[in-house]
């Protein structure tokens, strides 16, 4: 079954970990994928190696030049989306006593204001009956120390995901999030974490994911294919939790 073919999907951060994951499997079902990123090595190599069926874009969600040329470019090349998957995020600790301002900016810029001002230029290249599948996260239901910018920042997703669906339901544009739970990605190399402080968290984390395991990306991948795809078709507003019972049991 090909749930994806002739359709044209963009997923920001797809070149490394969960968009990259969705990628290989939007294409495995018959997509065509842009695949964005800031690093422009790693998005010529996720580029190379998913194949002729995608398009390595470099553009930075929080830069608006950025966006305004990745959108050109998709309207010349692919001329409609059909999927948004809005992904690309970052996730940097500290306590509320001790974070900066800069910290403060980095995550709620990328994560919160350059993921809304991507969905507002994709807007009018977003096709009628389409989706949007936005990237939160387990935080944003829980209150673990240290992680108070980036949950608020996915919680503001969460919170978007719903009022985006209102206003596009008349468009039959369903709107929905995946919440991953601990996923093994590179992201754990990017906290900002000594690597003995990032085994200690790990060591942690593991002991409260019911399921005694991380998760994969592809795990998430194939709940983010899902929202979607027609097999969606009744749901829209909602936050799919893939983590292992970590936000449920
Ligand atoms: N892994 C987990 O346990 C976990 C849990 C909950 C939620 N999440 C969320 O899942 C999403 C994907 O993360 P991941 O775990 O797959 O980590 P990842 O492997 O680090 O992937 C992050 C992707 O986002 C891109 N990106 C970051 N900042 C960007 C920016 N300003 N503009 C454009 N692209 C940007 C990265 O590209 P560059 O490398 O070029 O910057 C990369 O492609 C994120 O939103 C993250 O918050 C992950």
């Amino acid at each position: 079954m090909s749930r994806f073919t002739n359709k044209n999907i963009v997923i920001t951060g797809g070149t490394t970990g969960i968009g990259f994951a969705a990628a290989r499997q939007f294409i495995k079902e018959g997509a065509k994928v842009v695949v964005t990123g800031r690093d422009p090595k790693k998005t010529a190599e996720a580029a190379k190696e998913l194949g002729e069926s995608a398009l390595g874009i470099v553009a930075d969600i929080t830069k608006p030049g950025d966006l305004e040329a990745l959108f050109d470019q998709i309207r010349d090349s692919f001329r409609g989306i059909d999927v948004l998957f809005a992904n690309a995020g970052i996730a940097k600790l500290g306590a509320v006593a001790d974070t900066s301002t800069e910290l403060f900016d980095d995550v709620i810029g990328t994560n919160f204001r350059g993921t809304y001002f991507t969905i507002q230029k994709a807007l009018p290249l977003l096709r009628d009956g389409g989706a949007i599948v936005f990237t939160t996260s387990w935080f944003d239901e829980a209150g673990a120390a240290g992680t108070s910018v980036v949950s608020a920042s996915k919680a503001a997703l969460r919170n978007l995901t719903r009022t985006l669906a209102s206003e596009l339901v008349d468009r039959n544009i369903r709107v929905n999030a995946v919440s991953p739970g601990v996923i093994e990605t590179p992201l754990f190399g990017k906290l900002g974490l000594a690597e003995a402080d990032v085994q200690a968290l790990g060591e942690t984390l593991l002991s409260q994911i019911p399921v005694k395991r991380f998760g994969k990306a592809e795990e998430v991948a194939t709940a983010v294919a899902f929202l979607a795809s027609d097999d969606a078709s009744y749901i829209t507003g909602v936050e799919l939790p893939v983590d292992g019972g970590l936000t449920q049991l």
